[in-house]
């Protein structure tokens, strides 16, 4: 893929993620605002795929970021990128909004939904799960469940009120609500083999998850080890693109990047990517992680060859 093809200006890091089974793919980073970067350097329609968790102006300590706006301004922020997703979103396209809430802001995760419902239609709602406990009782009689579980990672609240938060929404935006999306990518297989062959859909033991993903924050000992306050598991964007469906000359956009984890998805899958933040460590960190993963995957390769 061309530089000059897809963006009108120079991004600030460029790293090329070398040759996969579905093509050459770039990864572009702009330490820019998303709204005048998308503005100046993304072609309309030019967008398969946007995974993105924008701040939830809850009051998290950001370091370039006031995360405090007064709701209504907070809003309308939202509606202007919504408004620049959409214009350089494709027809078929997919936009992976995640969103979270608080014990005193419930709706906010939804009042942004409402906000993008101008500009997209809502196509699905994925609740990322952080954590669950599974009673053995209440499983029943799976071979593979042997005691009571309680797995994942989530940040305690101390309250007599409120419950701890163990999950988030991804909200699956389209613009016409019919793209088709490739649910067998991140397909589980049937516990009950009888159903393969039974079903008409069902030629592989693989069925449709559904819309409970149960995607754990990796274990990490310091906080230097994930140096920003609110970032999701790569493995999230993963999940978001191949459920979109991967296919050559993909391009996937996060406008608000952070540590750069839908870019490092994306160096996974072998796609491009370009994406945006206005905060220089972050997108530091960010290029330092990518190196160091594609240093990894070229390492993989040369033992394998
Ligand atoms: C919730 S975090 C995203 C974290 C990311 N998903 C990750 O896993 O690393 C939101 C990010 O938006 C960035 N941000 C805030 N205002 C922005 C703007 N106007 N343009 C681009 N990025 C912005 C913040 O610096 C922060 O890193």
């Amino acid at each position: 893929m061309r530089l000059d093809q897809v963006f009108k200006s120079k991004p600030y890091k460029v790293i090329r993620s070398g040759s996969s089974t579905i093509g050459n793919s770039i990864i572009a980073l702009f330490l820019e605002d998303c709204i005048s970067g998308m503005r100046a350097n993304l072609r309309n329609s030019s967008i398969d795929v946007v995974v993105t968790s924008p701040p939830y102006n809850i009051g998290i300590n950001y370091g370039a970021h006031k995360d405090n706006l007064p709701r209504g301004k907070y809003l309308d922020w939202m509606d202007e990128v919504a408004a620049q997703v959409k214009r350089v979103l494709k027809n078929r396209g997919s936009f992976f909004l995640n969103m979270g809430s608080t014990p005193r802001d419930r709706w906010i995760a939804w009042d942004v939904a409402r906000i993008l419902a101008n500009h997209f239609v809502l196509q699905n709602v994925i609740h990322w799960v952080k954590s669950i406990a599974i009673a053995k009782s209440d499983a029943g009689n799976y071979p593979n469940i042997i005691s009571d579980i309680a797995v994942g990672h989530f940040k305690p609240i101390v309250s007599k009120r409120f419950l701890n938060d163990c999950h988030e929404y991804i909200f699956h935006f389209t613009k016409n609500g019919a793209v088709e999306l490739d649910k067998l990518a991140v397909g589980v297989p049937y516990q009950d083999k009888s159903n393969i062959g039974r079903w008409k859909s069902a030629k592989e033991d693989k069925r449709d998850r559904g819309n409970m993903w149960f995607i754990p924050y990796d274990t990490i000992n310091s906080r230097s080890e994930r140096p920003h306050p609110a970032t999701f598991p790569v493995k999230l964007p993963e999940m978001c693109i191949k459920l979109h469906g991967i296919r050559n000359g993909l391009l996937v956009l996060d406008p608000f990047l952070g540590i750069g984890s839908t870019a490092l998805a994306c160096l996974n899958l072998g796609v491009s990517f370009v994406g945006f933040d206005i905060d220089k460590d972050y997108i530091d960190e960010a290029i330092r992680r990518l190196l160091m993963e594609s240093r990894r995957k070229m390492m993989r390769k040369s033992l394998a060859s």
